[in-house]
């Protein structure tokens, strides 16, 4: 950071000459390199041209108003530091001045210990404002390549994967022994866990990215209740879980993008599913009143104790227990939350350990 300190370019415009000299004198013994100029339009013109880091403007010309500067160079380059320099008088226009896009101000006199402080300070803020920039850009894109990672190099070898195991149990099912069936079945139900981890992954890398589709339709929650439980109730009845519908006539439709919709159904019944031993009961209802629309669904399962209920919806939260008989990612409410989220509405649990939990979205009325 020193190395840039020194080679720094600092222009200052300001129409009494004595100050220039000073500043000039103060500012180059420090190595920085220094160009001043007593007229407004001729230092726009010198600050598009050398782009300096560090730019003094006085706020008092005759000629121009050094507001004007602040707010022309402001806006034309992003990453110059404007610092005005004001009279005694003037805190507040120095004010005015910041909420314009200055960084900082120098009141008249200063000294030249003063204003290579401000120089400093001015230029460390300017760092650190490149350096949050340029990780930003590096994050967005280290996130695209790993959607494109996981999603070419990841996704369809799993797929495969699973394919051939269903090809060996289809053809050589019977003819393995019972140990070995098991142990294949067992890499089968792995692999598909792998499937559904890479599966959330991308869902949420592509929210976070914007990716993710939001074309917004005018919906109906009773039909995507009513699919998201046809499309379970094979994998309840395996399970040996009863699962009701109590959905309200006359639904108002909400907006939203059915896809994404049926996948937050889908993880939350399939919740749980996982979460409630057999002879259980689901239960899915729709409700509404002047303003939402509510699905409440709930399970009379193992629950959730009352403190590891504020983390549910953090990414990778799982709840440690006993019964690992079904794994999972623990992302499934994390991308469930972010759904909502992205279509206005909430998303809210309640539950106790033993005896149940249920959900809650509520989503603003068409
Ligand atoms: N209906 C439920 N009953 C009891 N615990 C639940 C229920 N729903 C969620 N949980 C708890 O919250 C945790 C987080 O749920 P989430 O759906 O995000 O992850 P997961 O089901 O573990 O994995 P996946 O990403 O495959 O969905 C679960 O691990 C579980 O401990
Ligand atoms: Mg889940």
């Amino acid at each position: 950071m020193d190395g840039q300190i020194e080679t720094s370019r600092i222009l200052i415009i300001d129409d009494e000459e004595s100050i220039l000299d000073g500043c000039r004198q103060a500012l180059e013994k420090s190595g920085y390199s220094v160009v001043t100029t007593l007229d407004g339009p001729e230092g726009i013109r010198l600050a598009r041209e050398i782009k300096p880091e560090v730019a003094f403007v006085d706020l008092k010309m005759p000629s121009c108003s050094g507001m004007d500067i602040i707010e022309v160079l402001s806006k034309d380059l992003p990453e110059i530091i404007l610092i005005v320099i004001t009279g005694y008088a003037s805190i507040v226009s120095a004010v005015e001045a910041m909420k314009k896009g200055a960084y900082d101000y120098l009141p008249k006199p200063f000294t030249p210990d003063q204003i290579r402080a401000v120089t400093k300070r001015g230029l460390e803020h300017r760092f650190l404002k490149v350096e949050a920039a340029r990780l930003r850009e590096e994050k967005e894109r280290m996130e695209k390549n790993f959607i494109t990672f996981v999603s070419h190099e990841m996704r369809s070898p799993l797929v495969t994967i699973q394919q051939y195991i269903e090809s060996i149990k289809a053809v050589a099912g019977n003819s393995l022994s019972k140990d070995v069936f098991d142990i294949i079945d067992r890499c089968d139900k792995r692999i598909q866990n792998l499937e559904d981890l890479v599966e959330h992954w991308l869902d949420l890398s592509r929210i976070e990215n914007g990716t993710f589709s939001e074309a917004k339709a005018p919906l109906d929650l009773n039909e995507i209740a009513q699919r998201s439980i046809e499309d379970l109730s094979v994998l309840c009845h395996r399970r040996e879980l009863k699962i009701k519908a109590d959905l309200k006539g006359n639904l108002p439709k909400i907006m939203g993008d059915q896809e994404s919709l049926m996948r937050v159904f889908s993880n939350i019944i399939g919740n749980a599913t996982k979460y409630t031993p057999p002879g259980g009961t689901i239960s899915v209802s729709t409700d509404f009143d002047d303003y939402y629309v509510y699905v409440k669904i709930s399970d009379n399962g193992m629950g959730i104790p009352q403190d590891k209920l504020p983390f549910i919806f953090e990414p990778f939260y799982r709840v440690k227990g006993k019964d690992e008989r079904h794994r999972g990612s623990g992302l499934g409410l994390t991308f469930s939350k972010k759904i909502v989220d992205a279509h206005g509405g909430k998303i809210d649990a309640t539950s106790k350990e033993g005896s149940g939990t249920t959900f809650v979205m509520k989503f603003n009325k068409l």
